[in-house]
């Protein structure tokens, strides 16, 4: 028996190594699979899910590898390309900057998915991250828009140690979510009040609205900029618009994707050089503080700045710091001067004008090439007068006087302001509809009234 059974299994070896020397023969000469395939595919099969799993992973493990070459190759081109659609549809021109960022990261996040799905992947996909320079690149030329402290977009905001840039410097950092980082540009960064806006966490450059490079210094890198002339230094017209063109001259030359220009109506349009209404100043201006800053207006809209066009209005803190609060008459009461007959005076508290600019800015392209106007409250004269009487607990009148007679008051520019007081209201029903109250709450949640603003600021009332 065990003869028999060690000639049969002989007889199967000898049969099986025939067999292979067959299919070797045949898969020499190509008419048959290698073996080896075979083995493979039975390797598979016994491997079952897991194998097939780690297929799926590789594909895509591949496919991040196939992807990143391609960002590799065209991070600059994406990026136009965002641009480019930003700029065609205008409101993610304004949000690029955050999205871009918001979006790296999802991209990091993809691949760390990857990873965790299969150590292989983890492996591949982690040298892949490290390939890509697009996305680092891409947050890189975001940054050149934000400030590397805060990787935030800059506003730079001119005039900030003053009133109207000031408010805004202090709006902008009162923000709790930090929105913008803030960069408060003046001649002397040694001031108080320069050193104040640093404390406050403004980064403090220096530079001069008569100089365009230091403007474009200034602007570089940045997302946007509230530009403010200061008419009263200098009381030439010819010189706060040129230094208006330098704003936006600069504000161009850096790409900025938001300008606030704090300008004024053209007041020409409503009462040309040969209306005898009012005097021409200055051989060629009725207001020439409006006049001025209004030649400018096109000058940032021919450039293609993107730009809101913001028409403030009195700044009620003018009764405390501008000689315009309550002085005592001959009858020894006291009294506020105003040449507006029973019309109604636009006025603002200078804090909500840095409110409002920060809502503009807040609200992404919406305010691009519109011109926006703002006040607190429209108050007569005599409504002045009476909240005075309230809030300081004396009695003040108002002193209603005729464009001429405030025009002839003798301080420097009373011509000018009596002209623009008579703009006010002899044009009264545009200059308040410009103006909007409802408008300005709806950017500013805290725009003050008159009322609240003097119960603020009564003490600081020189009297
Ligand atoms: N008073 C009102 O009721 C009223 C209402 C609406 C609009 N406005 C307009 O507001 C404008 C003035 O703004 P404001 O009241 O905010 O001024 P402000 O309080 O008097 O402060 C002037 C600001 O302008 C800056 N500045 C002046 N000349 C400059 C220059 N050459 N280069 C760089 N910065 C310069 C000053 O910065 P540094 O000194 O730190 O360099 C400062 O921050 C005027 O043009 C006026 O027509 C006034």
């Amino acid at each position: 028996m065990a003869t028999k059974k060690r000639t049969t299994r002989k007889t199967k070896t000898a049969v099986a190594r025939k067999k292979a020397a067959a299919v070797k023969k045949k898969v020499a000469t190509g008419k048959k699979k290698a073996p080896a395939k075979s083995k493979k595919a039975i390797v598979r099969k016994k491997a079952g899910t897991a194998t097939k799993k780690r297929v799926a992973g590789k594909k895509k493990v591949a496919k991040n590898v196939k992807k990143k070459p391609a960002a590799k190759k065209k991070p600059a081109k994406a990026g136009k390309k965002k641009a480019t659609k930003a700029a065609a549809k205008k409101t993610a021109g304004k949000k690029k900057t955050a999205k871009n960022v918001k979006k790296k990261p999802a991209a990091k996040k993809k691949a760390t998915k990857a990873a965790t799905k299969k150590p292989a992947a983890k492996k591949k996909a982690t040298k892949t991250a490290k390939k890509k320079p697009a996305a680092k690149k891409k947050p890189a030329t975001t940054s050149t828009r934000k400030s590397s402290a805060t990787a935030k977009p800059i506003i730079v905001v001119t005039g900030a140690t003053g009133a109207q840039g000031g408010s805004l410097v202090r709006a902008l950092l009162a923000d709790p979510a930090r929105t913008f980082a803030v960069r408060a540009v003046t001649r002397n960064a040694e001031t108080d009040s320069a050193r104040e806006l640093a404390r406050l966490g403004a980064e403090v450059v220096k530079a001069d609205l008569d100089d365009l490079a230091s403007l474009k210094r200034a602007f570089k890198g940045a997302f946007g900029a509230y530009c403010v002339t200061n008419y009263w230094e200098h009381f030439s017209p010819g010189k706060e618009t040129q230094q208006a063109v330098n704003l936006a001259e600069a504000a161009k030359a850096a790409k900025l994707q938001h300008v606030i220009w704090s300008t004024f109506e053209d007041t020409r349009k409503w009462v040309p050089l040969e209306d005898t209404r009012m005097p021409t100043l200055m051989g060629k201006y009725k207001v020439p503080h409006f006049d001025a800053k209004a030649e400018a207006n096109q000058v940032f809209r021919d450039l293609g700045v993107p730009t809101t066009m913001l028409l403030t209005s009195f700044y009620w803190d003018n009764l405390i710091h501008f000689g315009m609060g309550p002085q005592k008459g001959p009858d020894n009461v006291y009294a506020i001067t105003l040449p507006m007959g029973d019309r109604r005076l636009p006025g603002i508290a200078r804090d909500d004008i840095g409110r409002c600019a920060f809502g503009i800015f807040k609200a992404g392209t919406r305010y691009i090439n519109r011109t926006v106007g703002i006040a607190g409250e429209h108050l007569t004269g005599a409504d002045m007068a009476a909240a005075l009487s309230k809030a300081l607990g004396v009695p003040v009148r108002y002193n209603e006087v005729s464009a001429d007679d405030y025009r002839g008051l003798g301080f420097p520019g009373a011509d000018d302001l009596g002209n623009m007081f008579q703009f006010k209201r002899d044009f009264n029903g545009y200059y308040c509809g410009a103006r909007d109250v409802a408008r300005s709450r709806a950017l500013n949640a805290s725009l003050q009234s008159f009322a609240t603003w003097l119960e603020k600021n009564k003490a600081r009332m020189p009297l």
